[in-house]
């Protein structure tokens, strides 16, 4: 199992500069898109751990590893989970793609040996968030939408920047709240997201932003 993890891991070996070192796998497996996008995560994580007292170090790994999985074929990723002993959500089977934040985590740790729990846990809920997030989740999923991957500057970009006006929570609220309107084109929302909307009371009807 681990061998394609190991294969892709030996594909491009660590220098040390972690930015370079994902740099150069998106490169090599053809994810330009990624690739443009996760330094400005990353620069975008960084800044806002500075304002809001999270660990930037942190942040930054976190945000430059959080889409290595993407690198893994979606048609591989159900079973290469599956055989990792990771559980697979029937939204996964779905769209294997949501797949991609754990794959993130595994390869973290086999390429880069990343170790830090805090660090794995942004990795692992970049996308979704989830119930009991710390600031630290906060900042790299928040990075994550505010440096999309989607081509321009996202539409709730303004609105989203004026919520982190009043913090990193208040941030966070709005966020998950445009997730739940249909602008947000979720193709399904995870178990994770329906955990954090839960948790950040925030009804699916919120469609009136
Ligand atoms: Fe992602
Ligand atoms: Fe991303």
């Amino acid at each position: 199992m681990i061998a394609r993890i190991q294969e892709i891991a030996a594909s491009v070996p660590p220098t040390g500069d972690l930015a370079a070192d994902t740099d150069r796998l998106f490169r090599h497996y053809g994810r330009e898109i990624t690739r443009e996008h996760v330094p400005r995560a990353a620069a975008e994580a960084k800044r806002l751990a500075l304002r809001f007292g999270v660990d930037s170090e942190q942040a930054e790994v976190a945000a430059l590893l959080h889409d290595i999985g993407g690198v893994f074929r979606r048609s591989e990723m159900v079973e290469l989970c599956e055989r990792l002993g990771f559980a697979v959500e029937p939204e996964e089977r779905q769209v294997p793609l949501l797949l991609h934040a754990k794959l993130s985590v595994m390869l973290a740790q086999v390429w880069q040996d990343i170790t830090d729990p805090a660090v794995l846990q942004a990795v692992r809920y970049h996308t979704t968030l989830h119930a009991q997030a710390t600031p630290l989740d906060q900042v790299v999923f928040l990075a994550d939408k505010l440096e999309w991957d989607q081509g321009g500057i996202p539409p709730y970009h303004a609105d989203l920047s004026a919520a982190l006006e009043d913090g990193l929570d208040a941030g966070t609220r709005w966020m998950l709240g445009w997730m739940a309107t249909p602008a947000a084109k979720l193709l399904i929302p995870h178990p994770d997201l329906r955990a954090a909307w839960a948790a950040y009371g925030i009804s699916t009807a919120e469609t009136d932003r």
